[in-house]
């Protein structure tokens, strides 16, 4: 009688439980201090992930509109115990409802890069890149995705940094993060958080760090941090990999800082992931919020998790077999991991010639681009759109920098684009065969991603494209 009474209530209770469980959305990741929380729960959240984009730039596809890979590879996910993953485009003109429910329902989280290889800022031209019809593009990917409470946040660029000569970009890189803030407030969405996610480049690393968190303006800084860093290889230490230094060199940062690629490649056989066990451990938590293992699918530059065999089948690999391990046996910080609520933003680094190159005034917004602010970015334009050579069509820029037909040459063959993992350790193996030789054979000596590659130029198209997303 009392039991079943018991188990009456019970089933009551379990109603909006059963229902929570199966429900349309997660909740969301919010922001406070330097660290992510459950907005539900309350708890420090620690990013679990993994990078995801099968086929590379070579062969770009939006891993987020196949609903049929998307189902072969959310499962995989699950059983490989990640919460987050990291997709570094997709097409703003597809429908995205099917895998974002299938990531809702296997809680896992999103973050979005939102740029295309061709809709990007320049590296070569980085003011012509920055135009209206850029940001229709970039505003349209926000649109896109801005429903979905699993979205963890968005980054509004990736390595656009990747040398010691490009560091004149990050006002660019800025502008846009200032545009994105300023769009999401004005289309009334959630406050996703917006950040950019950073080559790891010696020269700059710190510098760049304090210049997308600096300044008095809320809306151009940026909401939180992703480095890309490969400098933990094999069975390395907290102190040997350089993970120490960069806990001193964050130490007093104010806003989230993680991980946004890691994965060291340069070891004999497998990867042990034995960093996993530092990430997740009060030695760090109190600046890092975890990390995104560098990636998913076996690509040609050989960081993979699984091989893809066709549309319904992966092969689990050596280092996915090692990842499932460090991150079942590893568990999270407790309490609240020492985050910090008191660190105050970043003083702006000076303009320094052959340093640091950026300008503190940043570029006001393209005027034409002001209407989509009251009336949506409008008809997303897909993968295809190129706007880094549009600097005609701003209408507060009609002084025509160069001819479009010079400017494009220029940027293809010197593989510009808002890049990934062109980085100075990442480019060590990245590539696809045909570029692999080449870049690799330079990367040893280019430490700093400083050096360029000479590639024959019938590779230069790969290049530029490929340049873009590994
Ligand atoms: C959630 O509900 C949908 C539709 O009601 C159903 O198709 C799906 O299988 C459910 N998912 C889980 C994990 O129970
Ligand atoms: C989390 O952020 C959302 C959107 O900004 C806000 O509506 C909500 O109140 C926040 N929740 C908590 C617990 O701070
Ligand atoms: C590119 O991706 C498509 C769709 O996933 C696939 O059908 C095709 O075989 C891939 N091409 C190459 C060269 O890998
Ligand atoms: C961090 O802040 C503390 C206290 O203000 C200060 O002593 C320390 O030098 C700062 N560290 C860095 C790396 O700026
Ligand atoms: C990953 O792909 C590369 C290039 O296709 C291949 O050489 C390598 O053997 C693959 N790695 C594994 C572990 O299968
Ligand atoms: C996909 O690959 C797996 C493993 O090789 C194989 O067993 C399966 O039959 C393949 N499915 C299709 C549709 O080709
Ligand atoms: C910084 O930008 C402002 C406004 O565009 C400009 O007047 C100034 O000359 C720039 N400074 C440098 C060093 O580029
Ligand atoms: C700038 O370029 C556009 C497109 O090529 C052209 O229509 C326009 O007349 C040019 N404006 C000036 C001031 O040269
Ligand atoms: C940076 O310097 C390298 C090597 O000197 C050069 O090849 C590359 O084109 C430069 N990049 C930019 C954006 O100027």
């Amino acid at each position: 009688m009392r039991l079943g009474y018991t188990l009456a209530s019970l089933s009551w209770l379990a109603l909006p439980f059963a229902k929570a469980a199966n429900s349309t959305s997660l909740p969301t990741i919010n922001i406070t201090g330097n660290a992510f929380f459950n907005s539900e729960t309350g708890e420090r959240f620690y990013i679990r992930g993994v990078d995801y984009q099968p086929g590379g730039s070579s062969n770009l596809s939006d891993p987020l509109a196949d609903a049929t890979t998307c189902k072969r590879d959310v499962a995989v996910f699950k059983d490989l115990g990640v919460n987050t993953i990291r997709v570094y485009t997709v097409d703003n003109s597809q429908d995205h409802s099917d895998c974002m429910q299938m990531l809702t329902d296997a809680n896992i989280y999103v973050i979005l890069d939102v740029n295309t290889p061709d809709s990007s800022i320049s590296r070569y031209d980085p003011a012509c890149s920055y135009n209206a019809d850029y940001l229709q593009n970039v505003f349209a990917t926000v649109d896109a995705f801005a429903s979905y409470d699993n979205v963890l946040g968005f980054f509004a660029g990736n390595e656009v940094i990747n040398s010691v000569n490009t560091t004149n970009t990050a006002t660019y890189v800025k502008a846009v993060v200032r545009d994105m803030k300023k769009y999401i407030k004005a289309r009334g969405y959630r406050q996703i958080p917006v950040g950019y996610s950073a080559a790891d480049v010696s020269s700059n690393r710190q510098l760049a760090a304090e210049y997308f968190n600096c300044g008095s303006d809320d809306d151009a800084r940026i909401d939180m941090f992703g480095v890309n860093d490969y400098s933990w290889c094999g069975q390395s230490s907290f102190q040997t990999s350089g993970y120490a230094t960069k806990m001193k060199l964050y130490a007093n940062y104010s806003i989230p800082i993680f991980l946004s690629e890691f994965g060291c490649n340069e070891v004999p056989g497998s990867r042990p992931f034995t960093e996993i066990t530092a990430i997740y451990s009060d030695r760090m938590s109190s600046v890092f919020s975890g990390g995104l293992v560098y990636e998913y699918s076996n690509e040609t530059n050989n960081y993979g998790l699984v091989q893809i065999d066709n549309d319904t089948s992966v092969t689990k690999l050596q280092d996915y077999y090692n990842l499932q391990k460090e991150y079942s046996s590893v568990s999270d910080p407790s309490g609240d991991g020492g985050y910090s609520t008191t660190n105050d933003y970043s003083s702006c680094p000076s303009y320094e010639e052959g340093t640091w190159e950026a300008n503190n005034t940043l570029p006001a917004m393209p005027s034409a681009a002001s209407a989509y602010f009251s009336s949506g970015a409008g008809e997303p334009m897909g993968t295809s759109l190129s706007t880094q050579e549009l600097c005609y069509g701003d209408d507060t820029n009609s002084d025509n920098v160069s001819s479009s037909s010079e400017s494009k040459s220029s940027s293809a063959s010197s593989s510009s684009s808002s890049s990934a993992a062109s980085s100075s350790t990442l480019s060590a193996s990245s590539s696809s065969s045909t570029t692999a030789s080449s870049t690799s054979a330079s990367s040893s000596k280019a430490k700093d991603g400083a050096h360029a590659v000479r590639v024959p130029l019938v590779f230069q198209a790969i290049v530029h494209i490929w340049n873009y997303v590994l």
